[in-house]
């Protein structure tokens, strides 16, 4: 492996952000409580940290939505491959995701958990790629928007690396 990362957003900035995302989402949903849901493996890092920063009660569930293989290239396939714990229905839910590219998880999530009558379903990200939509995702908070290049760290993977980065950063030397 000659692959090399270099840093795009240093740990102090993504650490201010996700405050300021705190700050927001506290002020939008003031007087009610959020039902947080982690998009696995890659938004566990954002939502604990996020999570943290948030001052209205809350609760948490987790999600695997895999469109990935093990490189850089998505294979269009959307599946569940674990599905939450408890019912959403009636409750303010609240996606957290590491990063939206093409939108096809999103888009597919958004859809399967909306039939599930939830009270509201919004959708927050740490980071947004919007030159690579494919499909239409409406993202409510976004950390940071990126280019298009492939991203480590923070919780997103290169072939299951790189996730304990503290900061984000680009994967150079590879295909
Ligand atoms: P989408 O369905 O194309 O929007 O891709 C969503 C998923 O692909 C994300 O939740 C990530 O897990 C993964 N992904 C997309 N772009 C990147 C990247 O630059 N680095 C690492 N993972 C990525
Ligand atoms: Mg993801």
């Amino acid at each position: 492996m000659s692959e090399t990362i270099r840093e795009l957003i240093s740990e102090e900035d993504v650490d201010k952000r996700i405050r300021e995302l705190g700050e927001q989402i506290s002020r939008d949903y003031a007087g009610k409580q959020i039902h947080l849901i982690c998009v696995l493996k890659g938004g566990v890092f954002f939502m604990c940290e996020l999570a943290k920063r948030i001052t209205v009660p809350v609760s948490m569930d987790f999600m695997c939505v895999g469109s990935y293989g093990d490189g850089t290239k998505s294979s269009g396939v959307v599946r569940i491959a674990k599905d939450l714990d408890e019912s959403i229905e009636g409750k303010e839910v609240l996606i957290v995701e590491d990063i939206i590219d093409s939108g096809n998880t999103l888009y597919y999530l958004m859809d399967v958990l909306h039939r599930r009558n939830p009270a509201s379903l919004r959708l927050c990200t740490l980071l947004d790629k919007p030159e690579r939509r494919v499909k239409d995702v409406k993202v409510d908070y976004v950390g940071f928007e990126i280019p298009d290049e492939f991203i480590v760290g923070y919780g997103l993977d290169y072939a299951q690396k790189y996730r304990n980065l503290p900061y984000i950063g680009v994967v150079e030397g590879v295909e």
